[in-house]
């Protein structure tokens, strides 16, 4: 029996300090009032209650330690409990607590202000708690691009006793950097921030407190508060730091029947949409792929599934971040052969000047031949120096001295701002057809032939014209014999036929 009792009041203690636990929650999450403060600005956090006899009012900042913000009972303000922080920067409205108005006023108000308020009142017949939320407004944004160094602003009026201290405090505190006494105090300074911070002293007399910060990390994003304090001023400056990287550079490629389009290091998280000009009904199929790096950059990826046949068409891959946009286009140009050692590579079906352009042609998607910088001084690769006889204006590349190790695949990359155009050709061995050496052999040939035809056709002309000489002379030979047979046949007409049949056998055969 006592056992059960004993477990039953061990439940009932479980059972009261989750509920303890439930309701301390519900305190510290229910919504409350919100109040904005402007930084290094004095702040009223609204507070009232149902007027009494000797009304006792306590302001108290709920952070993980309570922390007392201002104590009023027996008619006075109670300073020895207050939290430093408070000191010197709370006030009440006293002519105001009568009629049931406890609000508090504080002055320059601090990143560190920022939080959960209990308000609690009581008179001899009332008790009163409300809760308020202290907001700091820090609407500014400033943007620091990854890798560089970034100067975040902060101005303050000139004067002695300079205090400057800066602060990251959102999403965490931590210390960035502090000035005082004339020096740097960096004892106390987070470990990320060691080495990349610095001050401009050479301008604190023009009231100029700006920090800069070398090596810019996806880390460093986030709420930072400069204080900059002398004895005539007493000024501050929060805002919201955001790290960019834009999309440097897209590759495209092509692999048997897709073409990837990726680009790395972009911060924030980019997207990348696909399009077809000129535009098609027919969407193709495509899988995005994003990668966070151990730098928190992305890379991205994109894979898109050709069509077959659909030569002439360009394909436009797009990615952007909300501030930056960049755009590759891929198209397959007309296949083109070698002729004789040499060929012409046109680089885009325009013919325009690509005057403040950059150019790259390259073999078999990765073995640079030549560039061409925008300022257009060029370089060709060393082991493509004996095969490049000309690069023209518009990005056409003639090429010399090619055997069958230069059949591939043949890339121009132009580049301006934030578009890059590719091109891909395909080089190809020549047909035998057209090979000057095997055209004027067939050429040379032909003209043989008609030459042996046409002197045939004339030999054969001539000796019929002669056979048609021949019999006619054989003839009028004959009708002479006819008359004299004619003669003779009144004699012997048996005789005449046989000569007759003889003479014209004679004539066929000269035929
Ligand atoms: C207690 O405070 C809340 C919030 O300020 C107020 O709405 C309510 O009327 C107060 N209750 C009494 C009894 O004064
Ligand atoms: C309390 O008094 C101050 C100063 O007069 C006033 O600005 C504030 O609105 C009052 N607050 C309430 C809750 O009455
Ligand atoms: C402070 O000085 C730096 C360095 O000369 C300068 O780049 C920056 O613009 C100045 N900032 C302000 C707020 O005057
Ligand atoms: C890429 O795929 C999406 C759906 O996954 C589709 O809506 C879109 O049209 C495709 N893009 C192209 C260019 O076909
Ligand atoms: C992202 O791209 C960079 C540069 O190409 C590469 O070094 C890195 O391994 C890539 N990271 C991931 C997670 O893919
Ligand atoms: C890319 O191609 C488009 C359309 O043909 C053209 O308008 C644009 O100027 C080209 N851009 C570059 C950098 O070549």
């Amino acid at each position: 029996m006592g056992v059960f009792i004993f477990q039953k009041t061990l439940m009932m203690n479980k059972l009261f300090s989750v509920l303890f636990f439930l309701i301390h929650v519900w305190i510290l999450t229910r919504g409350d009032a919100e109040v904005s403060c402007q930084l290094g600005q004095s702040c009223i956090l609204p507070c009232s209650f149902t007027p009494g006899d000797d009304p006792a009012i306590h302001w108290i900042q709920l952070t993980l330690i309570k922390a007392k913000v201002h104590s009023y009972h027996d008619n006075k303000d109670h300073w020895v409990h207050q939290d430093q922080r408070f000191r010197g920067r709370t006030s009440l409205f006293k002519d105001q607590i009568s009629k049931g108005n406890a609000s508090l006023q504080l002055t320059g108000v601090m990143v560190q202000d920022e939080g959960r308020y209990q308000c609690f009142t009581s008179t001899i017949t009332h008790k009163n708690t409300s809760l308020l939320t202290i907001r700091i407004e820090c609407e500014a944004e400033v943007y620091c691009q990854f890798g560089q160094s970034c100067i975040l602003p902060c101005s303050f009026t000139p004067g002695d006793d300079l205090v400057i201290h800066w602060m990251y405090w959102k999403p965490t505190q931590a210390e960035v950097h502090y000035y005082y006494l004339n020096k740097d105090h960096l004892e106390h300074q987070h470990q990320r921030f060691r080495g990349r911070t610095s001050l401009f002293q050479d301008q604190f007399s023009k009231g100029n407190a700006s920090l800069q910060l070398t090596g810019v990390m996806v880390q460093d994003e986030g709420g930072y508060n400069c204080l900059a304090r002398t004895i005539a001023d007493k000024g501050g400056r929060c805002f919201t730091m955001k790290v960019y990287a834009p999309p440097q550079k897209i590759n495209m490629k092509q692999t048997e029947n897709q073409i990837i389009c990726s680009s790395d290091g972009i911060y924030p998280e980019p997207d990348l949409s696909w399009s077809i000009s000129p535009p098609s009904s027919r969407t193709f199929q495509n899988t995005t792929r994003v990668q966070e790096t151990e730098e928190l950059l992305y890379n991205i990826s994109s894979s898109l599934t050709l069509s077959d046949g659909e030569d002439d068409l360009d394909y436009i891959c797009t990615i952007s971040t909300p501030s930056n946009q960049r755009r590759a286009s891929w198209r397959r140009g007309p296949s083109v052969k070698i002729i004789s050692g040499e060929a012409t590579i046109s680089c885009s079906a325009s013919d325009s000047s690509l005057k403040g352009f950059s150019l790259v042609w390259s073999f078999n998607q990765n073995q640079m031949i030549v560039t061409k910088k925008e300022d257009d001084e060029q370089r060709v690769s060393e082991e493509w120096k004996q095969h490049v006889k000309d690069v023209s204006e518009s990005g056409r590349l003639t090429l010399q001295h090619l055997s069958a190790d230069h059949e591939g695949t043949y890339t121009c990359e132009v580049s301006k701002d934030e578009e890059t155009n590719i091109t891909q050709v395909s080089l190809s061995p020549a047909e035998e057809s057209n090979n000057p050496h095997v055209t004027i052999i067939i050429v040379l040939t032909v003209i043989g032939i008609s030459a042996v035809v046409i002197a045939l056709v004339f030999f054969c002309r001539r000796r019929r014209r002669n056979a048609q000489r021949k019999a006619a002379e054989v003839s009028s030979v004959a009708s002479n014999t006819e008359i004299i047979l004619n003669r003779i046949s009144e004699e012997a007409p048996a005789d005449y036929g046989a000569v007759r049949n003889d003479q014209e056998q004679q004539a066929e055969t000269t035929l």
